[in-house]
């Protein structure tokens, strides 16, 4: 396949409108996870160029957000249908920065595409509230405004969707935003930010930061007072460095991160569906999502039949280059990501899991780790643990509801949890008993536009989608008029 729209493919930086280099001239290379061939060169900004878009993008909202809601919400609408037009393209710089098999690539641009749909029409419901009052000359009004000017910080495990999560919420609310993409994968942002341009989002409104140096400008974005809300999504580690940062100017902020999924199947679950459910939720983007199932417990009595069934359909998974027709799974990010991998499943191997299919790097190249289920595993393990972000299985045995409620619990994290079972009541305890935000029952898939994302406990806070996305972008203003008789 190649470029049917060469123009979506950028090599500078997109700031009020414009197509820049860095001010010094620096620029940083980025490459393939698949064969580590160079696919672009980027300006490599720092903290004098993010100064400069934050400044820009003040000026264009104090005008943005006197647009009404509907010509707001069609030029939102126009961004969606020209992102739907482009989607096989947007797909295939997805793939090529990112890794992930292009049709899997195509159905996260179809998914990052649905929340500017979503938000087009989310922002004409901004509704305030008129409140009865507490005296009889008094009258309470509430309305909603847009924050100011937003930073986003996106990840490179779904570098359209979760830039579309924020910025469709945050332009729809009448915000404008300088968006942080993760370093190796700013391609798919820049391709957003052409038809961002081609809809008509004017100048300064949506402004896309290269930059090999995270932290310098993340030093920006939190401390200039110009920024009034951060929406971020990553790792709980960085995420909580950029809450301490946020803190000194108080910004609003919102926090999409890290996850330890536990996935739990019952003795009455339906085993096949649960093994269905366990390959879309664990390895879906190579097992790097945040929502990944990471802890498999399934109970003593299906244990064996769970598994082997489970690692018949993971022997099915073919890996390779996302663009040939064929891959579901693609490469790891990099060469880190696979030595975090393989010393996790040595560590459970050293403390007696065993492999049962798997379970080691793959000769198609360097940043391929081959599925892998494990079993026998236990708490002592790292798997327990850590957030994998990888195709590791790890099958854990439980006998009673109580027992595996609590150990699905017992993590700092709250993102996502899943469970299979049919019984009724049993339902309805469990998925009131798990600490998460999300959880799954007889699904492994929970993302959709619709529906509110995001997390508890070190996962963070905040929703994005659904009716409450656009809320965090919107402050509430109470008005209190006075002498009305
Ligand atoms: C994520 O991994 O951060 C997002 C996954 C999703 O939206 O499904």
């Amino acid at each position: 396949m190649i470029l049917q729209n060469k123009s979506l493919l950028r090599s500078k930086a997109y700031i009020n409108g414009e197509w820049i280099s860095a001010n010094n001239g620096a620029s940083y290379k980025i490459s393939n996870p698949f064969n580590g061939e160079i696919i672009a060169t980027l300006p490599d900004l720092g903290r004098d160029e993010t100064k400069m878009a934050i400044e820009k993008s003040d000026i264009a909202q104090k005008v943005w957000k006197t647009k009404t809601a509907g010509e707001r919400s069609n030029i939102l609408r126009k961004w969606f249908d020209l992102m739907m037009e482009n989607k096989e393209d947007l797909g295939y710089i997805l793939t090529i920065e990112q890794g992930k098999p292009l049709k899997e690539a195509i159905g996260e641009v179809v998914y990052g595409a649905s929340f500017i749909e979503w938000f087009a029409e989310e922002a004409k419901r901004t509704y305030g509230d008129v409140i009865p009052s507490h005296a009889k000359d008094i009258r309470i009004v509430t309305i909603k405004q847009a924050i100011g000017v937003v930073a986003a910080i996106t990840p490179w495990n779904f570098p359209n969707s979760m830039i579309t999560r924020k910025a469709g919420a945050a332009l729809a609310a009448g915000c404008s935003i300088v968006v942080k993409p993760a370093k190796n994968t700013p391609l798919s942002a820049l391709a957003l930010a052409v038809l961002a341009d081609e809809a008509g989002i004017p100048p300064g409104v949506f402004n896309i930061i290269t930059s090999n140096r995270s932290s310098e400008i993340g030093d920006e974005l939190t401390s200039n007072p110009i920024i009034r809300k951060l929406s971020f999504t990553g790792s709980t580690e960085v995420g909580k460095v950029l809450i301490k940062k946020c803190a000194d100017t108080v910004k609003k902020v919102s926090m999409e991160l890290g996850g330890n999924a536990p996935f739990i199947v019952f003795a009455d679950a339906d085993i096949n569906k649960a093994v269905e459910g366990v390959m879309i939720s664990k390895f879906r983007n190579s097992g790097q999502t945040c929502v990944c199932s990471n802890r498999i417990y399934a109970h003593s009595s299906i244990y064996k039949e769970f598994t082997e069934k489970l690692s018949k359909e993971v022997n099915k998974l073919h890996l390779g280059n996302g663009l040939e027709e064929g891959t579901n799974i693609g490469p790891m990010i990099n060469l880190k990501a696979v030595n975090f991998v393989t010393k996790l499943v040595n560590d459970a191997k050293e403390k007696g899991a065993k492999v049962i299919t798997g379970g080691c790097c793959s000769d198609i190249g360097k940043t391929f780790y081959k599925p892998t289920v494990l079993t026998d595993v236990d708490t002592s393990m790292d798997v327990h643990k850590q957030e994998i972000f990888g195709p590791i299985a790890p099958v854990f045995k439980f006998e009673t509801e109580s027992e595996v409620v609590q150990l699905a619990n017992d993590t700092e994290y709250g993102l996502a949890a899943y469970f299979y079972g049919r019984d009724y009541a049993m339902i309805w305890r469990v998925a009131e008993a798990l600490e998460y935000g999300m959880v799954g029952i007889n699904t492994g898939l929970i993302s959709t536009t619709l529906a509110p994302f995001g997390g508890i406990k070190e996962s963070g806070f905040g929703r994005e989608g659904s009716k409450y996305g656009i809320d965090e972008y919107l402050e509430i203003k109470y008005m209190c008029f006075g002498d009305v008789s």
